[in-house]
């Protein structure tokens, strides 16, 4: 706590961004779930960001960058080291032509309500997918209908040593659920190219995609959406429902009812809560269907892998 308070105070002064120490993590995922972070900064641009990962790597201070926090699972003894918090960093959004460039802290569904607001379409497909879009470009997020990479142009990122790279979407190295993005880097600006189409027919696909969000997913309770990647030719949810587990409870967290692909926090889930249900689904799901599931979540920390 000494050594924080330390780090703390050398970054009084460097930093314009507001410094944070012992701030529960809870408050920053949408699980809720997740001890301290010893200590959390939000940078105020990108010099601030640049000097706190320089200065993390020449003092080897463990670092980790959360976005909207919509997709990790934080241990309940929290977190050591510097936590940078960027969803209040990169904020600006545009459009000219047929391209929209935006922060990596854009929230993703001001970067879909833009994109219906000037009749560029492509990115419906991600319709309701929360948190930051620097989040989703990290774990290409997506639906069956499209994921975030497929309409990219290029990143910036910047790297361990404060510098900054443009990379192309050939070079982001875009699967399922992942980019090969080396460790490390950290995305700060994002560029898509779109087609054009009406502002209603867009509107109109949203709203369709919403309404079935709201039928088949626990979208009113707290939840870090899909647990588990679908694994080729299947889907998570169907085989955690044939594996007759949805609805089982642990401590205060609960498969859900409705969607056996997620976790939710019913009341006062601990991570612990939520690893036991995690385990517990991988363990029936592969005695039950011989499929080993993988995580789509970060579990920060943790060695199950990802
Ligand atoms: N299903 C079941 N039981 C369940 C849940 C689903 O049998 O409890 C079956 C459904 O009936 C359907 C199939 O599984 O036939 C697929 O279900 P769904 O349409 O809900 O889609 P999903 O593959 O489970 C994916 C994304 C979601 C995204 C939806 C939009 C992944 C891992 N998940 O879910 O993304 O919202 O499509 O349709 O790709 C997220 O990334 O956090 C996320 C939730």
């Amino acid at each position: 706590m000494l050594e924080m308070l330390s780090l703390q105070e050398r970054f009084h002064g460097l930093i314009r961004g507001q410094i944070l120490v012992e701030e529960p993590l809870a408050l920053h995922t949408y699980f809720h779930v997740g001890g301290p972070a010893d200590v959390m900064v939000f940078p105020a641009d990108l010099g601030d960001l640049k000097l706190l990962l320089k200065t993390a790597r020449d003092e080897a201070i463990p670092v980790l960058i959360l976005g909207g926090g919509s997709n990790m699972l934080v241990p309940d003894d929290g977190v050591r080291g510097l936590v940078i918090n960027l969803s209040r960093t990169f904020l600006d959004i545009e459009a000219a032509d047929k391209r929209i460039r935006c922060g990596a802290g854009v929230r993703m569904s001001r970067l879909l309500a833009l994109s219906a607001m000037r009749g560029l379409t492509g990115l419906e497909g991600l319709t309701g997918i929360p948190g930051t879009v620097g989040g989703a470009i990290k774990g290409n997020a997506g639906t069956p209908t499209g994921a975030i990479a497929d309409h990219l142009d290029w990143i910036r990122v910047v790297n361990g040593l404060g510098e900054e790279r443009v990379v192309s979407r050939d070079a982001l190295g875009a699967g399922y659920r992942r980019t090969a993005l080396p460790s490390g880097s950290v995305i700060v600006d994002a560029c898509f190219t779109l087609a054009p189409a009406t502002a209603a027919e867009i509107r109109g696909t949203i709203s369709r995609l919403l309404v079935r969000r709201n039928l088949t997913q626990p979208v009113t309770v707290r939840s870090a959406g899909c647990i588990f990647k679908n694994p080729p030719g299947d889907f998570a949810g169907r085989l955690v429902e044939r594996a007759g587990l949805k609805g089982l409870r642990h401590g205060g967290a609960q498969i859900s009812e409705k969607h056996g692909n997620f976790i939710v926090n019913l009341d006062g889930a601990t991570a612990a809560d939520v690893l036991w249900l995690i385990e517990r689904a991988r363990t029936e799901v592969m005695m039950k269907t011989g499929v080993a599931l993988e995580l789509e979540i970060q579990v920060v920390g943790s060695p199950i892998a990802g």
